[in-house]
Order: C-alpha cells, then structure tokens, then sequence
C-alpha cells in the first residue's frame, strides 16, 4: 500500500511500536495478565454487589456471591447483564459511586425507548484516556502528530473518548466534531494532520468532499485512520486505503463498557482488534443458548468490565458477533475479529439471514458503483422483500447501470442465497452519514428497526 516515507520525507509510519512505547500491561505474559484479570473481576464483582441493587437482586437471584468467583472459569456463574437492565436503570441507578464522585456522563442515542447512561470517576475518565492513547500507538500514531477528530461530540462517547486519548498521546487535536463537511476537508488541507479519527461512512463523505473541491484525496497529510464506531469491511479498508493513500486500521468500543478503546487493530497486522484484557474480560457466547463458546468460535461479544468504578458492567451483552482469537502484535490481548455485525443486525428474507456487511462486499467490489447503499426491506404479500440501492459512480454511463444492477442481484444471490433486486440511483441521491450510518431501512411494519 503506502509509500509514506519515503514520498512524503515524514518518518515511516505503520511500524511495530518500539518496545520503550509499550504500556506496562503490553509487555506482561498471558499468565501474569491473567492474575491480573482475576484479582481485579473478584474486585469489581464485589464493588458491584455491594454498590448496585440490581446486581445484588440479580448474583441473588442466581445463588452467586461475589467471592464464589475463585477462577476466570468462575464468572460464567454469573447473570449477564442487558441493555434493558441499563434501561429500566435510567437515568443513573446503575452508578456504583456516590454522583459527587461521577465526573462525566454520557448517553447512548437509542432510537427507540429511553437512552442508556454511563458514567465515569475521574479514575476512569483517566483509564479511558489512557487506552484511547495506547490505541492510537497501537494504529501507528506518536506523540507530536496532529489528529483530527470526526467524530461528534456530545454525549455519544466518540468525540471526547477520541479527544482525551489522543491529548493523554501527546497529539495536537483538532476537534472537528462531525458535520460541516466542506469545512473539515479545508481544515484538513490547512492544518495536515497526519491521522483521521471519524465513522468509516463518514470518511466517505468527506472522500467525495475531496473531490467535489478538486482535491486528489490520495495528497493530503492523512496517513493513517482509526475508523470505528460501526462495523465495516475489508473491502471497505481496501476502498479507502486505495482512494486515500493511508493505513486504516480499525477500533471498536461502547458506551457501556466505556466508549473507543476498548479494542484496537495493530497498523503492522491489520488482523483484528486486540482486547485491552487489563481492563476488560471478554466473553464469546452462544446468543441462544447461553453458553460460553471456546477461542475461534463465532457468537455474541460479552464484556465484564475490570476497573470501572462509577459502573462496572458484569456480563454485558453487547450484541455484537465476532469470534475470540489469540494475541500477535500483542501477545497477551487476544483479538477480536472485525466485527461482521450485530445480532440484531440480521435481517431474515424468506427464511435466509443477511447481514448489511456482506451486501457491503458485494458493492464494494462491483464496477461502476459508488460505496453508498442502503438496504430497504418491504413486504410484498406475505413475503419479504430487499431491495439494495447504490449509487452509481459519477463517471458511470447511464446504460452502465442495469449491468451494475444484475452483477449486484448475481452477487447477493451466489454468495447470500437470496433473490432481491438492485437499483442502481443517481450519484449523491442517497442519505450521507455524518456519524454512524443507519444502513438497513426496514418498512415491513412501517416502523424502523431497532439500532441499538
Ligand atoms: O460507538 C464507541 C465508539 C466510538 C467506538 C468511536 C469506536 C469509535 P456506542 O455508541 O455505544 O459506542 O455504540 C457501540 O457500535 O456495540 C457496535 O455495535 C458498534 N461498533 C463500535 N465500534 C465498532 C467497530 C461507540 N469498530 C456499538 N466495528 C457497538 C463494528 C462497532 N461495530
């Protein structure tokens, strides 16, 4: 891919961090790691217990008391907790803290129902800053770079998590927030960053940005991108390396557990994100059955958290599906695969499940096409209906189109196993992101689907 230093005469980036840049944690062994996880989950399931009525109701409920939990085996004992626990909890009955002690909060949007809050201690705020600065190492980012940050500010966590970590690196940030495209691309060619943190899909709009101004996307100062905040593809990293001339490199985190950081894809493997094990234990699970799945298993992502102080989270259901792998850039952590989408992500046509990610692929590598799509699901008669919509590239000839349609419908049929149709729209027709885009349009019921 890139040929940073050399073209540029900007020191090399996209290497293994020097030893010396590691964090203490990053250079423990999976074992010493591990007696580190033990003493600090019998720590938090106690605070947790004895701070937080629903877990106290729930370990009851469950016949588990906090100093049962004698090995990391153990918490599978332990109840799960759910995004309706946090709900019914709202606005702040989870905090384990007295809320003198809660220095900041931050809300989760929800599109339906009542937002879900979290909130920090000055402990945590600091732990979180920490792990965003040692994710942005991790990407390939040192201190003294300047890093423009596109994600929004305001309660989501992506902004300001973005924000402190990458002061806590020693970066001069730009906090862009989102929105005000074309200023972000004038801000971007004036300032040159060398480092992007935004949503992939609104890295997008701002590609296009690029090129509406003339401005060739591949001279500009980024060189790296930590784009996450909502799933995406290896197709779509190769679109975006290729078009921008940067590493991209994926981060993943939620408000419930603590907002970005949590996991982090090193630039030189670009394998998957690793775990940050000495705050967080992540669990694999079966989501219908419960179980707890072995490494390499695929099922739904669950986090207890190991240090959280304002609120610790014992089990939570994140929702998420990936599979646990073990450690390479950093041995210890193991990783998460990138994230293919979200349990309830899944749309089921005609009895076959399809996740937007896949459809992703499929766009991404069918000519003529531009990576906008948004995927409408109807009811024609009792039978369910999907219908992708892409547009086309701005070079892309008219009579192109219908080619582009049918490549699509051969794609989603060969790889998916399910008949929709494909409508190939005019370029810059369908809805642009300026944070987390909302792909899949779901009018069976006339009502949208849950995002959250
Ligand atoms: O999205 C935190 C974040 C901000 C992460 C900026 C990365 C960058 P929430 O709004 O609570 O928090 O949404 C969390 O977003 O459960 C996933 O479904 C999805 N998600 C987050 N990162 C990724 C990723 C933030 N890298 C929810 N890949 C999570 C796929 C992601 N999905």
């Amino acid at each position: 891919m890139n040929s940073d230093g050399q073209r540029t005469g900007r020191p090399r980036l996209g290497e293994p961090l020097p030893a010396d840049l590691l964090d203490d944690a990053e250079r423990m062994s999976r074992a010493e790691l591990e007696d580190l996880q033990l003493g600090r989950l019998r720590h938090t399931l106690r605070h947790a217990y004895d701070q937080v009525e629903l877990y106290r109701r729930k370990f009851d409920a469950a016949g588990v008391r906090p100093e049962d939990c004698r090995s990391l085996a153990d918490l599978a004992r332990f109840p799960f907790t759910t995004k309706a626990d946090l709900r019914d909890s709202y606005p702040f009955g989870m905090f384990a803290v007295p809320m003198a002690d809660v220095r900041r909060v931050h809300a989760s949007s929800g599109t339906t129902g009542r937002p879900t809050v979290v909130g920090y201690t000055e402990g945590d705020l600091s732990t979180w800053a920490d792990l965003v600065a040692r994710s942005i190492r991790a990407a390939g980012g040192r201190a003294g770079h300047k890093v423009h940050v596109s994600y929004g500010y305001g309660l989501f966590t992506g902004g300001l998590g973005a924000h402190y970590g990458a002061e806590r690196a020693g970066c001069t940030v730009i906090p862009a927030s989102g929105g005000m495209t074309a200023r972000q691309v004038r801000i971007i060619q004036d300032f040159r960053p060398e480092i992007i943190m935004v949503t992939p899909s609104y890295l997008l709009t701002l590609l296009d940005e690029f090129e509406r101004q003339g401005v060739d996307p591949r001279t500009t100062s980024l060189r790296i991108g930590i784009f996450g905040a909502e799933p995406w593809t290896e197709a779509m990293r190769r679109e975006i390396e290729e078009r921008m001339d940067l590493h991209a490199v994926d981060i993943y985190g939620l408000s419930e557990v603590m907002g970005p950081g949590v996991a982090q894809e090193c630039v030189e493997t670009k394998d998957g994100l690793h775990v940050w094990e000495d705050h967080v234990r992540p669990e694999v699970v079966d989501p219908l059955t419960d179980e707890v799945l072995p490494e390499g298993a695929e099922g739904e992502l669950v986090f207890t958290t190991l240090t959280k102080e304002a609120m610790p989270v014992v089990r939570y259901r994140t929702r998420d599906l990936t599979r646990l792998l073990p450690g390479t850039a950093r041995p210890a952590f193991r990783r998460i695969e990138k994230i293919t989408g979200r349990c309830d992500d899944m749309i089921i046509v005609r009895g076959v499940n399809v996740f937007p990610s896949q459809v992703e692929e499929i766009v991404l590598r069918t000519p003529g096409v531009a990576p906008h799509f948004q995927v409408e699901l109807t009811r024609r008669g009792r039978l369910d209906h999907m219908t992708v919509r892409v547009e086309a590239r701005t070079d892309t000839p008219p009579e192109r189109r219908e080619a582009a349609a049918r490549a699509i419908v051969r794609g989603v049929k060969d790889g998916v196993g399910v008949t929709v149709e494909a409508d190939v729209v005019d370029p810059e027709t369908l809805e642009r992101s300026v944070g987390k885009l909302r792909r899949v349009r779901d009018l069976r019921d006339a009502r949208e689907p849950r995002r959250d």
